[in-house]
């Protein structure tokens, strides 16, 4: 465990309060009151470490650290390359972002710089291997967190300038060597549009390429690449004098950046998450996507990850902001350790006075102290943890099933013109993920270059694009025995984006020959019988042929199409492939995924059915220790029946048959 125990803390901005030293000192005496035992420094204290161009002001972040350190306060150190001084911006406009639409951003905000520009990154250089040099071996100083929400604050959360032009120009050469190639890959005879010139490749904008999915596509893997240089850079100047691991904090399913590349310049993976509680009284959604983002960030290195920003009451920048309803915040935090977080973190630990995040929640309000309801909730989570550090200490999920996630999938369904507009696919992914989670089944979330093997079920909904190696890879896992669901509309396309011809690159595996797609309006609603209900077959209904193999589970019933098949199981080497030919519910999802889990043999940890609302995941360990963590995510309490016989893992009582739940309680079982 990095630190030798689970974080607890989080950001912390004292360069706001260097002219108050009583809140300086507060500080201190506060956290050790809330059980912090780490805090981030320094996120965006660039204009107050470079004051002027070259001049380095560092001590009074030193001051601070020994501080930390002398109250047993583990410092996380930032680079501060997230927003930058305006003399920076003044001297050196270009490095500020140009916008799709061919406009160079004014100074201010943040996240906003471009990523090519060699003044940016010589001036990010410089001082990121002076914090390394002063602080890079400090023995409280723990980690780097290398800038902030990396391209955070725009719609595509790319620079068009002339540098990234020519960045992309050279990147396309690297990939495709010849003109020819490319426009074979974007099918340019459509419309004329033969690129004869690198130089007449400019990157897709409002007033001008939009209509290409191949140069959107590879925009966007550019996009990435190029952060993600960034980054490495960062990462590698940080490690001029010091031999700590870095991470940059994530947020969630975050179009504009595929997190599966980007990682690799990473040791830890963090990132930070913000649900949306009590959006409605039902928290069941919000906790599922919740899960799937924790689920995700552990997968990218199958290893614990870093919660490094979470609300400990409200934030302030959706249309409404309910504070946490008391017991969400323990609920919420551990639900992060029970997915595989070594931490919880916040933003922030003190409320600033003015600017923009003034009313964002923080640890410690503008008034009151530690006399808030937050703080004690704080308190009680810095209380718990500790109490856990010995059970979880080189532990993580070690699930047997995987849903697939995967960027480049992402950015193709939802560019593409095709059978409906609105294809949402972390929605769509999420609804499979959901009856996952609801039955305590735990899945990782990878994406297409993942290794399949070790896993006994495999879901890729909504899997348009074939990678290369990809069926290849599906063929094999279900022929030694994996089973594997997919849906309409999948391999459909290869990665640039051109369509196969002649047969399904995995027809053998799934037993289905496509036709047609139809995406139908509301009135035209299919239907379909599953077990013993009825379902309703909606949004994307595909029309195909089983092939002789396959064992026709359900017809739709309606329309010109009634009798073709809407779920079918093809039987294949040792294993099975499923293919869900239309859109249904999610009802539907979970009967059909607990039928798929039986045949599979996957159970829960608490081999039961759990009650809505409730579900469990596990975190073992190389030595046969598990650390069973079951939630509740209702305001209300619960009973989970049919458990077998337990011992909760921090007062030792001892449960057989039955477990009761408190509203929004976890509770941790070995
Ligand atoms: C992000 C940022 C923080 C802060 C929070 C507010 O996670 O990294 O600096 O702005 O959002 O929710
Ligand atoms: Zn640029």
């Amino acid at each position: 465990m990095l630190g030798g125990h689970l974080l607890h803390g989080g950001d912390y901005n004292p360069e706001q309060w260097l002219d108050c030293p009583e809140v300086l000192e507060e500080d201190i005496r506060l956290m050790k009151e809330a059980g912090v035992n780490c805090v981030t420094l320094g996120v965006f204290s660039w204009a107050v470490l470079e004051p002027e161009e070259g001049v380095y002001d560092f001590e009074w972040l030193e001051e601070i650290i020994d501080n930390l350190r002398n109250a047993g306060i583990q410092v996380i150190l930032a680079t501060p390359s997230g927003a930058m001084p305006h003399w920076l911006t003044q001297k050196y406009p270009e490095v500020m972002q140009v916008r799709a639409d061919g406009q160079r951003n004014l100074p201010g905000k943040r996240h906003n710089f471009c990523y090519t520009s060699p003044v940016m990154r010589a001036k990010t250089k410089a001082l990121d291997e002076a914090l390394s040099e002063r602080f890079g071996r400090k023995d409280n100083v723990i980690l780097w967190h290398l800038s902030n929400e990396l391209a955070g604050n725009f719609s595509d959360g790319a620079c068009h300038c002339e540098l990234c032009q020519s960045a992309f120009r050279n990147w396309l050469k690297e990939r495709y060597g010849t003109l020819d190639a490319l426009n074979h890959a974007w099918w340019g005879r459509f419309w004329s549009h033969v690129y004869t010139d690198w130089e007449q490749i400019h990157s897709p904008a409002p007033h001008g390429e939009t209509t290409v999915t191949g140069l959107e596509l590879d925009w966007r893997r550019f996009v990435t690449d190029q952060i993600s240089d960034f980054c490495g850079m960062e990462r590698q100047a940080v490690a001029l004098h010091s031999d700590l691991p870095a991470t940059t904090n994530f947020m969630d399913t975050f179009k504009n950046i595929n997190y599966n590349r980007l990682q690799r310049e990473l040791d830890i993976v963090s990132w930070d998450n913000y649900p949306f509680w009590h959006r409605q009284k039902d928290e069941v959604p919000a906790a599922v996507q919740a899960a799937f983002n924790h689920s995700m960030m552990r997968s990218m290195k199958k290893k614990p990850f870093l919660l490094m920003e979470s609300v400990p009451s409200v934030i302030n920048w959706r249309n409404n902001n309910p504070v946490k309803r008391p017991g969400m915040h323990m609920l919420s935090s551990m639900q992060a350790v029970a997915h595989g977080s070594d931490s919880v973190q916040y933003f922030q630990w003190r409320k600033g006075r003015g600017s923009y995040e003034k009313f964002h929640g923080a640890v410690l309000d503008h008034k009151n102290g530690s006399s808030t309801r937050t703080f004690r909730e704080v308190a009680e989570v810095g209380k718990r943890l500790p109490g856990l550090d010995r059970l979880l200490d080189k532990t993580v999920n070690h699930p047997k099933a995987a849903v697939i996630f995967d960027w480049e999938n992402w950015w193709a369904v939802e560019d593409i013109t095709g059978p409906r507009l609105d294809l949402d696919y972390p929605a769509c992914v999420t609804s499979h993920y959901r009856a996952f989670w609801e039955q305590g089944i735990e899945a990782d979330i990878v994406d297409m270059d993942a290794d399949l093997s070790g896993y006994e079920v495999v879901s890729a909904p909504l899997n348009y694009m074939y990678k290369p190696g990809w069926a290849e890879k599906v063929r094999s896992f279900v022929a030694a025995g994996g089973r594997f669901v997919t849906t309409c509309f999948s391999g459909m396309a290869d990665e640039t984006d051109l369509c196969f011809t002649g047969h399904h690159p995995l027809e053998d595996v799934l037993g289905v020959i496509q036709e047609e797609i139809d995406a139908p309006s509301e009135e035209f609603e299919n239907q379909f019988e599953y077990g013993d209900r009825k379902y309703p077959a909606r949004r994307l209904c595909e029309i195909v042929h089983p092939k002789e193999s396959a064992e026709v589970v359900s017809v739709y019933e309606r329309d010109f199409y009634a009798g073709f098949p809407v779920v079918i199981r093809n039987p294949y080497g040792q294993g099975e492939a499923c293919y869900l030919a239309a859109e249904s519910d999610q009802e539907f999802l979970c009967a059909f995924y607990a039928d798929l889990f039986a045949r599979a043999g996957l159970v829960n940890a608490l081999e039961t059915e759990l009650p809505y609302g409730v579900t469990v995941t596990e975190r073992t360990g190389t030595d046969g220790k598990r650390a069973v963590f079951v939630m509740n995510f209702r305001n209300s309490p619960v009973t989970v029946e049919g458990i077998g016989r337990w011992t909760d893992a921090e007062d030792g009582t001892v449960y057989e048959g039955k477990l009761e739940l408190k509203a929004f309680q976890c509770a941790v079982l070995k």
